[in-house]
């Protein structure tokens, strides 16, 4: 049996009786794009999987880490397609699953972290599949190790918020008075089209015009692209670079180590990294 990479992959029949015993489900943090930034056992799991459902984060060179015989299916959003409902990726985990199949669920950067992945593990568990969650570096601390932004210094932030900057109904969701605090770093994911509404709310709170703030662009990987200004201008340096995601925005006195700190060149050879002396 296989599922073809269709805009909505079908579900498999697992019929009824005796046929295969149960498979099992991974739901792996394939990281924020560079394959050497995987865990071991997500490298591992990925080797011996039956059939890899991915997101559109996920880059073909962590793909290509999944055996030649893996049945690859995209469940992702991407511009041409319409996206895979929700209930039709745990419907197939589950199909497949029954049919004896080792399943891995690859999500970009770390399943928990805006991932839906306790949805997932939710429904496996009704269900009665087996599975296991592995772990994935986050967008936030990959791009802040690459940007050379940390998100937490003694003399900057003591603390560090994760938000989601996507809009609903055309409107930023946010509560901006628990992110404008002193010594607080806050990242936003999915920020780049709302982002001067972001900046605008941030500064109607408190925060300083001055405020600085990075927007990262595919980072960790060759293309990594960092932006940086305030958060008066960042949004038009935004709009004038034509940045594109996956971006993700820190905002905190932390970005201004970033001009000593950063070491990270994209576009290079090999391993596409190198220190700066
Ligand atoms: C739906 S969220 C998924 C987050 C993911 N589960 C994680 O832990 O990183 C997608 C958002 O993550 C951020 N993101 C993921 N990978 C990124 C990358 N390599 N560079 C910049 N931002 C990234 C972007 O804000 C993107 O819109």
């Amino acid at each position: 049996m296989t599922v073809k990479p269709e805009d909505s992959p079908h579900v498999p029949a697992t019929g009824s009786g005796s046929e295969a015993s149960m498979g099992e489900v991974y739901l792996i943090g394939a990281g924020p794009g560079a394959p050497d930034l995987l865990t071991l056992r997500a490298a591992r799991l990925l080797e011996t999987a039956d059939v890899v459902l991915h997101d559109r984060l996920v880059t073909q060179d962590v793909l290509a880490l999944a055996g030649p015989g893996a049945e690859r299916v995209f469940v992702g959003k991407s511009r041409n397609r319409h996206p895979v409902p929700q209930e039709r990726i745990n419907a197939l985990l589950i199909a497949h699953a029954r049919l004896g199949r080792r399943v891995v669920r690859l999500k970009g950067g770390d399943p928990f972290m805006f991932g839906r992945g306790g949805e997932e593990i939710e429904t496996l568990m009704e269900a009665g599949v087996p599975f296991q969650v592995v772990p994935g570096i986050t967008a936030a601390t990959g791009c802040s190790a690459y940007a050379g932004i940390p998100l937490t210094h003694r003399d900057h932030a003591s603390s560090c918020v994760f938000v989601a900057g996507h809009r609903r109904n055309g409107r930023l969701q946010l509560d901006y008075l628990p992110l404008v605090r002193p010594k607080q770093t806050v990242v936003v994911y999915m920020g780049l089209l709302g982002l001067e509404e972001l900046c605008q709310g941030l500064h109607r709170q408190g925060m300083a015009a001055d405020m600085p703030a990075a927007l990262v662009e595919q980072g960790t990987t060759d293309q990594q692209r960092v932006l940086v200004g305030t958060i008066t201008t960042l949004p038009a340096i935004a709009e004038r670079e034509r940045a594109r995601a996956p971006t993700l925005v820190i905002i905190g006195t932390v970005v201004r180590l970033r001009e000593r700190l950063h070491w990270f060149q994209g576009g290079g050879s090999g391993e596409g990294f190198h220190a700066l002396k």
